[in-house]
This record gives C-alpha cells, structure tokens and sequence, in this order.
C-alpha cells in the first residue's frame, strides 16, 4: 500500500501537514496540544493520550549525574512510545538550554545573557547558539526554551541577568543567536514561517516570554507591565520582529500582565497582532502551568482558563503534570463549542509544521554520532571568548596611575572573595539546578584558577576567601590583592530584589581589603548592584557578569592583558535603588556608570 503521503519527506510542508491533519481524530489532535512533565511520561500516558511533547522544567532535570547518553536513552525511550502510535506522530523534548546544556554536568556553560549584552557581537552569538544547538542535540533535545529576548527594564527583576540588555536595540542585535540554532533561512524566506536548516544539526528555537516579561512594575516576575501599546510594542515586542524574520519555531508567552490582563489570555496580542497582523505560522506555547497561573491562587476555575488561553490563540500547552484534567477540560470545551474545531485544527496545524520543518518525522531519534559534540573543546575556546568579551572595565586606578594589566610577575598576590573559587556562583542560576548552587557543580575554572594559570611561576597566589584585619596584619606584603565578590545564584522569581547587595561578605571584603592593599574587585552578578559606597576605596573595578563554566581562564587572560576589554555595560549601572527603575534615555538619569560604558586598557594586543 503506498506511503501516506504525509510520510513522504519530498512532498511540501504544508502538504504533509494538511494530509496528517485529516487523518486525525479529536482525542490525537487534543493529545498533540499536551506538553507534559518527563516524571509523569509514561509509556501509556504518551501512547493512549496521543502526548505531543514532554519537558523537563527547571526542577524536574533528570539527576545531575545523568550522562547524555542516558539523555539520550531516556528521550529516545519517549521517542519509541510516540512513534509506535496509529499515526506514528513524533514527540519533541523540550528543556531549558539558556546559557548552553545548562542541566548537564560537562556541558559548555556559556555567560548568561546580560554579559553577552555587554559583548555585543552577533558573530558571537550566532557561533554560541550554534554550538547549543549541537550539545543539545547530542543529548536527544531538539527544542530548547531560549532564547529568552526579554527587555529588562529593571534591575531587581529576578530574570534581568536572562535579558541581554534594558535597550531593545541591543536585544534585537543579540537575538541573532536564533541563527545559530535554527541555522540561516534562504532569501526568499517568509517572516513569520518557521525554518530550521535541515541535516539534523539545528534546533527548534523558541523565543520567550511573550511580551513585556522585562518590563513589569519595579521588576516583579510575573506582574503587570503597565504601557501604552505603542510603547509595549516599541520597547517589549521589536525583538519578535527579528525573530520571526529569522523564522522562529516557536514563541512562548509570559506569565506576566499587560494593564492588567494576563497575556496568556490576550487574544488581541496572540491572535489578532502576532498571528494574523505580524503572520506568525510557528507555534505558541504556554509557560510552565501558564493556565493555572491565569488566577491567584493558581489553579482555580481551570476550565475557564484554558477555555480561554485556547481562544486567545495558545497552541501548546506546558501543563505540566495534571494531564488528566486538561484533557477533560478540552474534551467538554470542545463538546459544549466553547472551543471551536477550526481553532484546535490553527493549534495542531503550528505543531505539526514545526515537528515537519524540524525533520522529527526523519531524525525522531537522538543523533548519537553528536555525542563528541558534547563539551567539546571548540566550544569551550567559544566560551573563553564569550567570557572576554563580555568583561566590562568600569574603574582602572585612580588618576593617571592604571592598575590593569596587572602584573604577572607580582611577588606575592592575594584573591580573596566568595566568588573567587566556586564554580556555582560563577555559573548563577538555571545551571545543573533551576536556581544553581554554590561548590563545583559542574567542570570548568574558577576565576582563582584562571589567575594561578596567568601569572608566573615566582609569583605567590594566595588565596584568602575572607580575609580580616589580622590576616591582614601578619600578611602585609601583597603586591596588589584580586577582590571578587557578587550574587548568590537564583532564577525567576526568587531573585526578585529591593536591595541588590552584594551577598554574603562581599561589602565587608572589599572594605577590609581595600583599605589595606591596592586592588582590583571584580563582581560577579545576574545584574548592577549597590557598589557606590565603595568605589572610591577600589583601585580597578570589572564587571564580570555570570560568566559561566570559562570564567577562569577567560577573566585572567584580559585582567593581566593579553587581551583587552572589549564589553560596554547593557543596561544602566545605578547609584541607588531609590532610583530605579532608570534607564538610558530616561529625563533625572543620574547613573554611577551610564549604559554603554566601558573602558580599555588599550594595550597592542586584542
Ligand atoms: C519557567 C520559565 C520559563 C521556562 C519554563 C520551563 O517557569 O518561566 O522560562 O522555559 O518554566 O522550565
């Protein structure tokens, strides 16, 4: 008997998706809108449902122990449920990939977003998302959650350090990563049509959290952005512009409220502006338990919320785990026309195109010659570089003395600082853990590491995490002491802050410190924080960021000079959090460091 026809990968996406539409029934089409929790993926559940996709969210990884082989096994193990059903429709997996294979123990971490800001290379993140896409791939993930193309807005949003800057030029400019995963659309390519290269190494992208993640009142995750649309569009939605001229897969919506309507819920700007005026033909996908979010407390009148998320235009659903009661919901949704067929066959049309665009019906498994891919050395380099680029100089000595490059040769050195010799809180949050951790979570070089490799051999390091007066009595010979303080990792909401201190004994480091020896402080956090009162003690001052799993290396090589900086700050650096929120171009903008600032060294070498 011949071939369905869509089966047969030479005939057009649209014919395959139109000819799979017809042949399924109601429950399959339901089951295709259900993303579900990899914990609750059974093989009946993923068989008898007709599951469309499985995830895990930031808290549901599997072990940090876990290989990507057994990734792999475990997706594959997925993969053979859904391909064993009637129509033999492929699931996709979907993990949160931000800042590299972040869940994974070896995977390349590369900087968070706002130190990639600060780089401001689209080269750069063309190459990063390239590599994601490959260490991903390895694994047996075809779908990441990213990138994140938030406008943070302001600094106390727990999510500022997953916005590549408060400017939205700059974010459009570093959504190009897109590229990298998805791979470079043809010429004639139609904005708004999903495209992923084919040859089984790209990704689909999924462009989050639709809109106005960033730019909700003082910062709060999840809360209300109040704007007119005119300037909810100008600053919050030009990045989706861009990303769907790049043709991104998918968009995922944000938890958040525009003038107080949730836009999980807001036909106007899923339907009426993203699918019809801007012609999106990707998909729509709803954040994690994004229905039940809809009230507060979560989870009440879940029948009219989902009603509708659907009618406003959502075509998958992150449910995560209470799958039964969405598919009761949809089928008396559907029953009773308070859901219409035309509206399920918009939502399972997007799902099918992206599964066919992807090449999931040809590729449905992992591709296991990929698995050098994983942590590979060239995408380490790739890090290192990110690393340096993203650096920001914001104080070099005091008048015309320059304190960096710094000497290799020094006699004797001190670092000193919590954020001097851990890997967890160089990394930050969404790496290994949803809200990272502190200690050696996964491989790569601390920054004190990175400085025992750059200077000489004659030069004493030593290495004093929090040094007081007396330690620093009997050791009063330093040539110059390396500070590095920040942020405790932390992900969404709760990174949410008022204060935006330096954690732990940062301000007392740098107060004992600096008072006593010459000295660079280097601070490593998801976003500005209140330094001023200490500027003036610190001889040298850089902005490191999160700079992931290459920070040792890649901060050494530029302190000590064998490359200069390169970064000029994303977004505003404050003086006081009364002032926020502030942002360049605001009237009374009275900053420590404006954005785009940045200073070099301008030694021969770059
Ligand atoms: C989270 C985040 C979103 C992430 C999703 C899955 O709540 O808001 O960015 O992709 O859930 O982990």
């Amino acid at each position: 008997m011949a071939e369905a026809p869509y089966k047969d990968a030479s005939l057009p996406i649209e014919a395959r998706v139109s000819d799979l539409l017809s042949r399924m029934t109601i429950q399959e089409k339901i089951g295709q809108m259900a993303q579900i929790d990899r914990s609750v993926a059974s093989p009946e559940v993923i068989r008898d449902l007709g599951i469309g996709s499985v995830l895990n969210g930031g808290e549901s990884a599997p072990a940090p122990g876990a290989t990507p082989t057994m990734w792999a096994d475990m997706i594959d193990g997925f993969q053979e449920v859904a391909m064993s059903t009637r129509l033999g429709i492929p699931i996709f997996y979907g993990t949160d990939a931000v800042h590299g294979h972040n869940n994974i123990v070896g995977a390349t971490i590369f900087p968070h977003n706002i130190g990639l800001g600060a780089a401001r290379d689209e080269d750069l993140m063309v190459r990063i998302g390239r590599a994601t896409a490959l260490e991903i791939l390895a694994t047996g993930v075809p779908f990441p959650f990213s990138p994140c193309i938030a406008v943070s807005r302001d600094p106390r949003w727990g999510r500022c350090y997953e916005s590549y800057s408060e400017d939205t030029e700059t974010v459009r400019s570093m959504a190009k990563i897109i590229l990298g995963l998805q791979g470079f659309p043809p010429t004639d390519h139609t904005s708004g049509y999903p495209f992923v290269a084919e040859g089984g190494r790209y990704v689909m992208g999924c462009a989050k959290h639709y809109t106005g993640d960033g730019g909700t009142e003082e910062g709060v995750d999840e809360h209300n952005t109040v704007a007119s649309y005119e300037d909810l569009y100008r600053i919050h939605m030009l990045p989706y512009i861009d990303a769907m001229a790049m043709g991104v897969s998918s968009v995922m919506v944000s938890f958040s409220s525009w003038n107080g309507v949730k836009m999980h819920a807001h036909r106007f700007l899923l339907t009426e502006i993203l699918k019809q005026e801007m012609s999106f033909q990707g998909m729509l996908i709803t954040d994690w338990e994004g229905v039940d979010r809809i009230t507060d407390p979560p989870g009440l009148n879940y029948t009219d919320c989902l009603k509708a998320v659907i009618n406003a235009g959502m075509d998958m659903i992150m449910i995560p785990f209470k799958y039964e009661r969405f598919f009761t919901a949809m089928n008396y949704l559907i029953s009773s026309d308070q859901i219409l067929i035309s509206r399920i066959d918009d939502a399972v049309t997007r799902i099918l195109r992206v599964k066919f665009i992807s090449g999931l019906f040809e590729r449905p498994m992992a591709d296991r010659s990929l698995f050098d891919m994983f942590g590979h050395k060239k995408h380490k380099e790739l890090a290192r570089e990110a690393v340096r680029k993203s650096l920001v100089l914001l104080k070099n000595g005091k008048g015309d003395e320059k304190m960096l490059p710094l000497n290799k040769n020094a006699p004797k050195i001190l670092v000193a600082g919590s954020h001097a010799h851990n890997i967890g809180y160089q990394c930050g949050g969404w790496t290994i853990t949803w809200q990272g951790s502190s200690g050696n979570t996964t491989e790569g070089t601390t920054i004190l590491e990175g400085i025992k490799k750059a200077v000489s051999k004659q030069t004493q390091v030593v290495f004093e995490e929090s040094p007081d007066e007396k330690f620093l009595r009997e050791n009063s010979d330093f040539s110059y002491a390396i500070v590095v303080v920040g942020e405790l990792p932390y992900a969404e909401f709760l990174g949410d802050s008022k204060e935006l201190r330096l954690a732990v004994d940062g301000e007392e480091t740098i107060k004992t410190v600096c008072s006593k020896v010459k000295c660079l402080v280097i601070i490593v956090s998801g976003r500005p924080v209140v330094i001023e009162p200490y500027v003036d003690m610190m001889e040298a001052l850089v902005a490191a960021w999160l700079p992931g799993s290459e920070a040792g290396n890649g901060i050494a090589e530029v302190i000590f000079g064998d490359f200069d900086f390169h970064g000029k700050l994303s977004r505003t650096w404050f003086r006081r959090v009364d002032q926020l929120p502030m942002n360049f171009g605001d009237p009374h903008y009275d900053p420590l460091y404006p954005f785009g600032f940045g200073l070099q060294m301008n030694i021969s070498s770059l």
